[in-house]
């Protein structure tokens, strides 16, 4: 039923479907007390959810690896919005210490925080190490937001508890958790080189996604914080996420163009999460189309979540010791 509603565009229950637009998915909510961080927040999916979220009155941060082009972007919102409140600031998530340093900055701006967005992507490339010693796909999808998040939960839990205001963090991940490493999650060899598919490490970052969400969205409730905690499928979208593989992407779009998105398709489930009153009180659930998906079975294992939530302290703890 889900792959016929992604096909033809049908709404589902929520009332939209796959061919819903970001813009439509938002209209009439006024967004104009909210704060929001997005990661990758400059260009594809990113780009279109901080335009639309701008549009709705939120204040957006961008946090972004390249300022020339976040700026770029930050000009293009304010050309059609000249009331947009956008700013932006550097974070690079491959390097714990950048994003230690971002959330430094926008702690220092004294802001509230209602919404983080942890968006930012990298797929398929080839074998590499971060900065820190990490397998980039892992370092970068996972492990630089899992420390974000880490770092600016105090600030949303303040926000939210000051304001009543229901705090939502928002992990996107992909259909392509599903096509991950045999265990799941390489726990004993995550840098290994040997046994590295560029496929199933971006699907073990993004299987770590969901994981994250759903941990993180169980301790929230366990303490009784107003915090939801959800992950996303945004649907296939023609990005430079794409460019470590665009022959194989245009190839497969060939057979599959009728799955395909365009932008402002692919951000409306992230807004939808992100701002929609059907959403209260929602946490722990994967979403596509702007509908509750199924997820892997992976994803069900409450006793990989916490492994993986202990693994990423302990990363996080081994490399910030180094430094
Ligand atoms: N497009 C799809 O079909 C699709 C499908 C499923 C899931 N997704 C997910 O959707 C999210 C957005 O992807 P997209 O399609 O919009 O791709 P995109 O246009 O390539 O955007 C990804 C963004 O992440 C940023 N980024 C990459 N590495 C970073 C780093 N080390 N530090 C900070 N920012 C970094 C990029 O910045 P630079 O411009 O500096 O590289 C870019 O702004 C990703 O998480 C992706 O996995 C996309």
């Amino acid at each position: 039923m889900g792959m016929i509603r992604s096909m033809t565009g049908w709404p589902g229950p929520s009332g939209f479907g796959s061919a819903t637009t970001a813009e439509q998915v938002t209209a009439g909510i006024d967004a104009s007390d909210l704060t929001v961080v997005i990661t990758g927040g400059a260009s594809g999916i990113g780009l279109e959810t901080s335009r639309v979220l701008a549009l709705r009155g939120a204040h957006v941060i961008i946090a972004t690896r390249n300022m020339e082009a976040a700026n770029e972007a930050k000009q293009s919102i304010l050309k059609s919005n000249e009331n947009a409140k956008i700013d932006v600031i550097q974070l690079d998530l491959s390097s714990l210490k950048s994003v230690k340093a971002f959330a430094d900055n926008f702690i220092a701006l004294n802001l509230p925080l209602n919404i983080l967005i942890n968006n930012a992507g990298i797929m398929f490339c080839p074998y590499q190490l971060s900065q820190d010693g990490i397998e980039m796909q892992f370092a970068t999808n996972h492990l630089g937001h899992f420390y974000l998040t880490n770092l600016l939960l105090d600030k949303m839990k303040d926000t939210a508890s000051s304001t009543g205001i229901e705090g939502r963090i928002i992990n996107l991940s992909s259909v392509a958790h599903i096509h991950t490493y045999e265990e799941g999650v390489k726990f004993d060899s995550i840098n290994d080189k040997n046994s590295y598919s560029d496929k199933r490490a971006y699907g073990q970052s993004k299987l770590a996604n969901i994981l994250h969400a759903n941990e993180l969205s169980r301790r929230l409730k366990e303490e009784g914080v107003n915090i939801t905690v959800n992950s996303v499928h945004p649907g296939f979208i023609m990005t430079n996420l794409m460019k470590h593989s665009l022959n194989l992407m245009r190839i497969l779009r060939m057979f599959s163009y009728i799955l395909w998105k365009n932008v402002p398709q692919g951000a409306a489930t992230t807004c939808y999460i992100a701002m929609h009153p059907n959403l209260k009180g929602v946490s722990g659930k994967y979403y596509a189309d702007c509908n509750e998906w199924p997820a892997s079975d992976f994803t069900k294992d409450p006793k990989l979540a916490k492994k993986l939530w202990d693994f990423s302290n302990h990363l996080l703890d081994s490399v910030i010791r180094r430094s």
